[in-house]
C-alpha cells in the first residue's frame, strides 16, 4: 500500500484544497493529512476561522482523506513519515524547493496551485462584501 501525508491549515475549505487532496490520493492508496494545529497555527502568525476539531472534522468528511493527525511544530515531519511508513510526500507549489531535505526519507514533489483561490483571499473578499 503506497501511503501518502500532505500538510496545511485547511481553514474555509475551497476547491484549491479540493484539488490537491484529490491529486495527492491519485498518487497511492492512503493520504493522511498533517493538518496545522491551533497552537502552531499562532506560532505562524496566521488565525484560522475555524478550529483545530472543526477544521479535522470536515477534512475527514472529505472522500479523498483517510487519515487526518495534529501539526505541532515545523520539525516533526521525519518522524511523521517514518511512524507511518510514508512513501510520498506532497505540497502544492507555494513550498517548491522548502521540504527537499525530506527527500532522504521518502518521495517528494510539489503539485501545481489552483490559480486565484485561497483561504486569505476568501477571508479578505468576505470582509469587502455586504451582508
Ligand atoms: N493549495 C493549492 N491551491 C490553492 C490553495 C492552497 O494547491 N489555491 C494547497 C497549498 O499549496 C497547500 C494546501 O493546499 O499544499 C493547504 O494550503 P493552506 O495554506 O491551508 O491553504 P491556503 O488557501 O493557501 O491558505 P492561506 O490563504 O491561509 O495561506
Amino acid at each position: 500500500m503506497k501511503k501518502v501525508i500532505t500538510y496545511g491549515t485547511f481553514d474555509l475549505i475551497h476547491h484549491g484544497h479540493i484539488n490537491i487532496l484529490r491529486k495527492a490520493k491519485e498518487y497511492g492508496d492512503y493520504l493522511i493529512v498533517g493538518l496545522s494545529s491551533d497552537e502552531f497555527n499562532a506560532l505562524k502568525e496566521k488565525e484560522a476561522y475555524y478550529s483545530f476539531e472543526e477544521r479535522k472534522l470536515i477534512l475527514e468528511a472529505i472522500k479523498y482523506v483517510d487519515e487526518v493527525i495534529s501539526e505541532d511544530n515545523w520539525n516533526q515531519k521525519i518522524i511523521d513519515i517514518q511512524s507511518n511508513e510514508i512513501d510520498l510526500f506532497v505540497m502544492g507549489s507555494d513550498w517548491e524547493g522548502k521540504f527537499d531535505e525530506l527527500m532522504p526519507y521518502c518521495e517528494v514533489i510539489y503539485l501545481p496551485r489552483t490559480e486565484g483561490i485561497s483561504s486569505s483571499k476568501i477571508k479578505k473578499d468576505l470582509f469587502n462584501k455586504k451582508c
